[in-house]
């Protein structure tokens, strides 16, 4: 007993640390320090970097890690080989390449840009250097979605027929005015689907693929704010297929829910619960050779009521370090969060077009968009400082 204590003590003495930095330790940021030194055995805090010197040395002072006030200064110390990036999304991409350019890995909070051009760019680079790049999408690992996944890749839906994703992320005026870059097309390239709901539309792309198509429609409508609170829109799919797209950070929860019906079955997510239905045969197949007037296919229910669970950032935190010292299979790359991107940036040029647009977009087209609501931006921002991290994330 006492000797397989001793061998198991020694093989998790073993395990690779992988030497990593958190860059940006602000309402998410700190939260992620202390998910590495506390929850990812596999990880070292090696140092924390933001350009608010008084907050990094905070931090730094309770992870007792040396602090930078920008990532080349960390490069050029040589401390880390992997880095968190969660500062606000629009500086995502310079840190990023030039962190996978000094050869590090790197973890990037949502979204991984304000543009898919720039999401893009960093795909490619990490890509090119050899280096792994993670999204932070959380909900990925909730027992409801990962089910939801499951059900999906195995192909029991078939081909798309209809889907729906409603996403109320209801924020406050407050909430907006917390922070200089919120909810201004400089810092932050977008509004309700830029950052709250991003991870819904994550799950709903990951689950029903992207559309071919769509047309979108975003406003302004409850806050004092120049990016939307409110986007709904169409959407076609490649096999004839039709969706229905909402969020807005107007509405309370509860009410999170995605149905995607396809001709081999019917799966509805609402919050926590799961709910799946098989036909036999398939509608399609049935609907033509079936002689019974009223005939309906067999439906096979299956219905899962998960209890409802806290956020946990550490589970990619952990995933992605297992990955790189485990070779565990990565469950947030990079590269898989490029689809939640492509349809927002779509939903968005699509509203500033007035008319439907189709899929993958002119990043030419979407990256000229933006630069000319920057550019045209008169909106006077008031500011009234907190930094609190979302209580829903325990
Ligand atoms: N995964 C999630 O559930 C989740 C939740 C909230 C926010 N986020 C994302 O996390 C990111 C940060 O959001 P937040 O709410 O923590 O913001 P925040 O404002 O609380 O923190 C951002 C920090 O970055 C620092 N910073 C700014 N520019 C910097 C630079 N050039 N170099 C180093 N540090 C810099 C700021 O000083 C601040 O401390 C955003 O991309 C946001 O979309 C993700």
């Amino acid at each position: 007993m006492a000797k397989k204590k001793a061998t198991k003590k020694k093989a998790a003495r073993k395990i690779r640390k992988l030497r990593t930095a958190v860059i940006g330790v602000g309402s998410m940021g700190m939260r992620h320090s202390e998910s590495v030194r506390k929850r990812v055995p596999e990880m070292e805090l090696v140092a924390v970097v933001d350009a608010n010197l008084e907050q990094a040395e905070k931090v730094g002072k309770k992870f007792k890690v040396p602090v930078f006030k920008n990532h080349q200064e960390l490069i050029k110390s040589g401390l880390a080989e992997a880095v968190i990036i969660a500062t606000p999304h629009p500086l995502h991409l310079k840190t990023c390449l030039d962190c996978i350019k000094a050869k590090m890995h790197v973890l990037c909070e949502k979204p991984l840009a304000e543009t898919i051009s720039s999401a893009d760019k960093m795909v490619k680079a990490a890509k090119k250097y050899r280096v792994k790049l993670g999204v932070m999408f959380q909900r990925r690992f909730e027992p409801a979605i990962s089910k939801a996944l499951e059900i999906v890749r195995s192909g029991k839906l078939g081909k798309i027929q209809r889907t729906i994703m409603i996403s109320p992320e209801y924020r406050t005026q407050a909430y907006y005015d917390s922070g200089s870059w919120r909810a201004t097309w400089e810092g932050e390239g977008g509004g309700v689907m830029m950052n709250q709901a991003p991870h819904v539309i994550d799950i709903f792309v990951q689950l029903a693929g992207l559309p071919v198509s769509v047309n979108g429609n975003i406003k302004t409508l409850m806050h004092n704010i120049e990016v939307e609170d409110f986007a709904e829109a169409t959407l076609k799919y490649k096999d004839g297929g039709t969706g229905y797209f909402y969020t807005s950070t107007n509405e309370l929860k509860p009410g999170q829910m995605i149905e995607i019906v396809g001709d081999k079955g019917k799966l509805i997510w609402r919050d926590s619960n799961l709910e799946f239905w098989r036909y036999e045969p398939a509608v399609p197949a049935f609907t033509k050779k079936t002689k019974e007037m009223w005939g309906v296919p067999k439906k096979i229910q299956e219905v899962y009521n998960f209890k409802p669970v806290d956020q946990q950032h550490y589970h990619v935190i952990r995933n992605f370090a297992r990955h790189l010292v485990l070779n565990e299979r990565l469950e947030c790359s990079g590269e898989s969060g490029l689809a939640s991107l492509e349809l927002t940036n779509a939903i968005m040029l699509s509203s500033f077009k007035g008319k439907e647009v189709k899929l993958p977009i002119s990043r030419r087209e979407y990256d000229a968009e933006l630069k000319r609501l920057r550019e045209k931006s008169t909106f006077k921002k008031k500011v009234r400082p907190q930094m609190q991290c979302d209580p829903q994330f325990k």
